[in-house]
């Protein structure tokens, strides 16, 4: 799903062509089927190829992909689900566990990630996000900015925080505008 949504975004803004040589660049598939596992290798290798491609930093590519997610591909591909996740910016992300472990429960080869909210003190909460993963913080500030622009609640976003292993999730302050 991640690898054919980031396939579908840089068709859409480079052109099949950019695609095709990135794909061959990471030495991987130019489409994936959606709910079928890949290793994350080929999702970094994709991430790297695109990077050089495209000349764009891949912590640029990331952010943009999360805000592409988050409002293209969320919402028009995966509308019933994040529609039953929630309404709002703090309403999804307060359901998003939930929501990733139902889905873990018809496909059990995923490995989801972990968010939590907390406090509203005049439009802004700390956002937790804990991951077996490394290197994706730049892609959760654009999913987050993207959900911002998707709840007509433009929201800035602040990395505050890389895990450590005493505190083992990264930590971003959202201030939404009502
Ligand atoms: C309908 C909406 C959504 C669906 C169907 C969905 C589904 C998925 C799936 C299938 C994965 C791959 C997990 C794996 O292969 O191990 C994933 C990963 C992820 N999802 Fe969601 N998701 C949705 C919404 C969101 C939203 C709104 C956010 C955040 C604000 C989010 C954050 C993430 C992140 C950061 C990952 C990367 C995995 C990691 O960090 O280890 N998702 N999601």
């Amino acid at each position: 799903m991640i690898n054919e949504a980031m396939r579908r975004l840089v068709s859409e803004s480079s052109g099949d062509g950019a695609w095709a040589e990135i794909a061959e660049r990471a030495d991987a598939p130019e489409t994936y089927a959606v709910m079928s596992y890949y290793d994350d290798a080929v999702t970094y290798a994709l991430v790297g190829a695109a990077s050089e491609v495209l000349g764009t930093p891949a912590d640029e590519l990331l952010r943009d992909f999360g805000h592409y997610w988050s409002t293209r591909v969320g919402p028009e591909n995966y509308s019933d689900i994040l529609g039953a996740t929630g309404t709002d910016v703090v309403s999804v992300l307060s359901n998003l566990d939930e929501m990733h472990a139902r889905l873990q429960s018809l496909y059990p080869g995923l490995r989801p990630p972990s968010f939590s909210v907390t406090g509203d003190g005049g439009g802004s909460v700390e956002v937790r996000y804990g991951s077996e993963r490394t290197g994706l913080a730049s892609f959760v500030v654009g999913l987050l900015e993207g959900l911002g622009d998707l709840y007509s609640t433009p929201a800035s976003v602040e990395h505050l925080s890389s895990p450590t292993s005493a505190q083992p999730y990264d930590v971003f302050r959202v201030t939404l505008e009502r």
